[in-house]
């Protein structure tokens, strides 16, 4: 309990899958917890449901595509809070095709969400941490950010391009006592993968290079987070935490 009491966290993609167990961590660790998804239905619903355990939630449309709309979240919240303690970039999205199906279309929506929405929510909250004293933002990349898979260019690209970013902005803002590490997940029961989940042929391969032959469970990501998030974790700046089972361990 109280790991991050006290903590103002922002959330992207806290809708469902990781994010919305990220939130629910946080929240239940002390952390006010500033929820924000495209999906404001689903969203407002999973920021009730953490009050209603007794957390602290607040819920924000925000698509993290839309620059205006981090401005406008971030402005917000340093008017209700003074401050923004720690950020999760974790929206984002997948899709499974080979590069030669892939259209220049598909691979720039890849990019505005998983690349461009990173950049600009960290750009949008830094001067906020600054002020702060500091803070944590904490990038979730992939597994697919570290080693190959068939089927995956596009994300892959992205999720390669979230792993590198974290390290360059770890260098740029440990000055301001802002640490940056990013979170690389390996096959986890989500939304996302579900469909792919139930397919045996893709789950069997997928499971087949897991050492503990099982997807993860959301929240086993969620500690991860929630570690980074807290003071714990004041020594580890610019670091990549794998949490995948063993996948990327063979
Ligand atoms: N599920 C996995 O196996 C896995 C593995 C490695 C990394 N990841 C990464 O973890 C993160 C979360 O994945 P998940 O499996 O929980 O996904 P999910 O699809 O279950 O949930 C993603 C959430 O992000 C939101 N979102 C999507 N685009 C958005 C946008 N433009 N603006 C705001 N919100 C948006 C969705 O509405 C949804 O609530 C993603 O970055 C994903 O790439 C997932």
């Amino acid at each position: 309990m109280d790991r991050v009491k006290g903590k103002i966290a922002l959330v992207t993609g806290g809708a469902m899958g990781m994010g919305r167990t990220h939130c629910e961590l946080l929240a239940r660790e002390g952390a006010t917890v500033i929820l924000t998804d495209r999906e404001a239905q689903a969203g407002e619903a999973v920021a009730a449901g953490i009050r209603q355990a007794g957390g602290k939630a607040e819920f924000i449309a925000l698509d993290v595509t839309d620059e205006r709309q981090w401005q406008e979240a971030v402005n917000a919240i340093v008017a209700r809070h003074g401050r923004i303690d720690v950020l999760v970039n974790n929206a984002g999205i997948f899709m499974a095709k080979p590069l030669l199906d892939t259209s220049t279309e598909e691979w720039d929506r890849m990019f505005n969400v998983n690349v461009r929405g990173v950049f600009f929510g960290t750009r949008a909250v830094v001067p906020a941490m600054q002020k702060a004293g500091g803070g944590s933002i904490i990038n979730i990349s992939s597994i697919y950010g570290i080693v190959g898979a068939p089927m995956a260019c596009a994300y892959q690209a992205t999720k390669g391009a979230v792993r590198l970013m974290s390290k360059s902005c770890a260098v740029d803002l440990s000055p301001f006592n802002i640490r940056v590490n990013s979170v690389h997940p390996g096959v986890i029961d989500t939304p996302m993968t579900k469909d792919l989940l139930a397919q045996p042929e893709f789950r069997d391969a997928a499971l087949a290079m897991t050492l503990t032959r099982r997807p993860a469970r959301p929240e086993e990501v969620s500690q991860a987070v929630l570690f980074l998030a807290s003071d714990e974790s004041s020594y580890v700046v610019g670091a990549e935490l794998v949490v995948d089972g063993g996948y990327t361990a063979m």
